[in-house]
């Protein structure tokens, strides 16, 4: 088992990573504060790992709520199915709630926990591969609203985090690839040798070989730590791990939540990304060229949709959390391994950009 820190003064949290995790109760009991325990998770996860994860926490008054799967019911509706269960079965202050699932029951349990008499603690157990690289670390919780992915939320951060990479092995093929749409953004953004690792390394990826998952999730998870533990609410460098999400929420929000997955949006977000970042002369056409490569390396699209238009994506991405003053900012590449946010642009040059996808 890897241990990585994510270092945050009374606010840090150990990230365990390794092979049949779930179900050892030593990793979990340490980080339960009360003797309630509300598990969280999905009809699709409910199935293969809830009996394993309440084995480990026997000691513990448990009950559990199975919220329905899909980005679509990420809202504030479903979000209270965690509040009347609280609240039915009488839980207090002290209770911890586990989110046992992909990113969705991540961030709807994240958010419940910080609501639920005005907070408690939560344990976050990713199942999916974008969850494991990147949602479950770092705070960032909340729901969807139907004028904007994420409007909705609070940045709380868990206990502890617990990553069994064999829980990868019941995923489907689309969605381990949107995972690495995350992973491929850390190397963009922070970490050339990363970006390079990936380019040798994609085909293990994708055969889930355990050694090469094992390293991505780590790897990614000390680049994510690391920008949380210098801007833990985004005034500053953690901008930077939005890097293709701008046009992605776009995406994601213009065709409805749950038509295409956020690590697929992400994905052409970073393609289109590459685009604007080499016309502007920070990287050049083969810089793009080997960008997309990787992209779609790892089966992921790097087109816009056709049945959205230019207009529908420059409106939505007018709801972008990153907006200041009307303007839409954007996170760029000064260069392979290093990205930059930028809100002084030619808007002809975004569109031409758009038409050109
Ligand atoms: P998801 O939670 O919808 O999971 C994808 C699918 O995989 C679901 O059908 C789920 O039931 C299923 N699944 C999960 N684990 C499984 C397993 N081990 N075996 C078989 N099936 C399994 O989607 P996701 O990609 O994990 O997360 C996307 C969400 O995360 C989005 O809502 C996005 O906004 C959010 N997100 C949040 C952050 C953050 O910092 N909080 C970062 C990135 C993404
Ligand atoms: N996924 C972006 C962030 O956590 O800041």
């Amino acid at each position: 088992m890897n241990t990585l820190q994510v270092d945050l003064g009374a606010r840090s949290y150990p990230i365990y990573i390794g092979e049949a995790l779930l179900g050892q109760a030593e990793l979990l009991k340490p980080h339960i504060k009360g003797r309630q325990v509300l598990l969280v998770s999905n009809e699709t996860v409910a199935p293969l790992y809830l009996e394993k994860t309440l084995a480990a926490l026997t000691d513990f008054e448990t009950a559990s709520v199975i919220l329905p799967d899909g980005e679509e019911y990420k809202n504030l509706e479903v979000l209270n199915q965690i509040f009347d269960t609280l609240l039915h079965q009488r839980f207090d202050r002290q209770t911890t709630l586990v989110a046992l699932g992909g990113g969705v029951v991540g961030d709807m349990t994240g958010f419940a926990a910080a609501c639920y008499q005005r907070g408690v603690p939560f344990i976050q157990i990713p199942t999916t591969l974008l969850a494991q690289v990147d949602s479950s670390v770092g705070g960032k919780t909340g729901v969807n609203h139907p004028l904007g992915k994420n409007m909705i939320g609070a940045f709380y951060q868990p206990q502890s985090v617990l990553i069994d990479i064999e829980t990868l092995h019941t995923l489907e093929d689309r969605q381990l690839s949107a995972g690495l749409a995350e992973v491929i953004k850390y190397g963009l953004i922070n970490d050339l040798a990363f970006f390079e690792w990936l380019e040798s390394h994609a085909e293990e990826l994708l055969v889930r070989n355990s050694q090469a998952l094992s390293f991505a999730i780590a790897r990614s998870c000390h680049n994510k730590a690391q920008i949380v533990e210098k801007d833990e609410r985004e005034s500053g460098q953690r901008v930077l791990l939005n890097l293709g999400h701008t046009f992605g929420h776009a995406i994601e929000t213009g065709l409805g939540y749950g038509q295409i997955l956020h690590g697929e949006a992400v994905a052409i977000g970073i393609s289109l990304a590459a685009q604007f970042s080499a016309r502007l002369g920070w990287i050049n056409d083969t810089d793009v060229t080997r960008i997309k490569a990787l992209i779609e390396k790892m089966r992921l699209p790097t087109q816009l949709p056709n049945s959205l238009t230019i207009e529908q994506i420059l409106e939505l991405m007018q709801v972008d959390k990153k907006v200041r003053e009307g303007k839409i900012r954007f996170v760029l590449l000064k260069d392979l391994g290093v990205a930059q946010i930028i809100d002084q642009y030619d808007p002809l040059l975004l569109r031409q950009i758009m038409v050109n996808c």
